[in-house]
């Protein structure tokens, strides 16, 4: 029986009250609840609880906000602590899923990166976050350094606590806002796993990346912008800092984030003019 209608069943609540989905990080379930009043929160949160045995913590979504993506986020039911340890790609990711947004619909994308990365590569991760593209490099790849830069510190303090738990020796945690971090080396690949505005980064990934290179470029379109406007403007701005567009590796969707709206990832190559 599909989540939904067993979720109707136990609490008794009508269909539009009730969440289709969840997201499971570690052993705390993330809901969204739009059509429920305040009052029938803890009954949900309560079903939830006694449908997956597994489950501590029951945990209300309410919207994502701001550069350092944070969730504002309210316990429904079960324990109220919210730091978690979660499992993927055979890694294993300390995070306060209060505090620190971790994205479901990223997981293939992920898993793609990782199967793209060659032995002895030099990488940056502009928005490392917790973790979430270096830590599954690290462990699943023959990286020679991966530079993590994030800016926030919340995040940063699960960054360094991952890269332990997970006894990674190749990542250089760096607190920063990664337009002005400064690196000892360049990069054969840049990952940019940030939006919306990714574009205004650019330049100082360029800066940053070896006389060839891969840049992966995340950000978000219009549907009606798709694929014009971002490749516009990665030619645009690869010539104005001195590099030029010599080849699309990919270009896809990798989730909706809004009606006709879409989180994009363009892997391409760059060579220095
Ligand atoms: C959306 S998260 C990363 C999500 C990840 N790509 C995934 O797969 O779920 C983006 C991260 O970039 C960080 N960030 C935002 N602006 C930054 C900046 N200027 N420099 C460094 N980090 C930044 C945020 O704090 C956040 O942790």
């Amino acid at each position: 029986m599909p989540f939904k209608q067993k979720l109707a069943e136990k609490t008794g609540l009508p269909l539009k009250a009730l969440p289709s989905s969840y997201q499971k990080v570690g052993d705390i379930i993330l809901i969204k609840l739009f059509g429920s009043t305040a009052g029938q929160h803890k009954k949900i949160g309560e079903a939830v609880l006694e449908m997956l045995p597994y489950i501590r913590t029951v945990c209300m979504i309410k919207g994502i906000a701001g550069e350092y993506r944070r969730p504002r986020a309210e316990v429904i039911a079960g324990d109220k602590n919210t730091t978690t340890t979660h499992k993927e790609h055979g890694c294993l990711y300390r995070i306060d899923v209060a505090k620190i947004m971790f994205s479901k619909g990223n997981l293939s994308e992920r898993r793609r990166l990782i199967n793209q990365i060659k032995p002895n590569e030099t990488i940056i991760d502009m928005f490392a976050g917790i973790g979430y593209f270096s830590i599954g490099i690290a462990k699943n790849s023959k990286a020679k350094e991966i530079y993590a830069i994030e800016k926030n510190p919340t995040s940063f303090k699960f960054l360094k606590e991952n890269i332990s738990l997970n006894k990674i020796k190749n990542i250089k945690p760096m607190m920063a806002d990664c337009r002005f971090a400064t690196l000892p080396e360049k990069a054969d690949r840049i990952i940019m796993g940030y939006f919306p505005g990714t574009e205004r980064f650019l330049p100082k990934a360029f800066s940053l990346l070896k006389k060839k290179g891969i840049i992966h470029y995340h950000n978000v379109y219009k549907q009606s912008e798709l694929w014009e406007k971002p490749l516009e403007q990665l030619r645009k701005r690869a010539e104005a800092n001195g590099f030029v567009l010599t080849r699309i590796i990919t270009k896809k969707k990798v989730k909706s984030t809004a009606p006709r709206t879409y989180h994009i990832v363009i892997d391409a190559k760059f060579k220095k003019q």
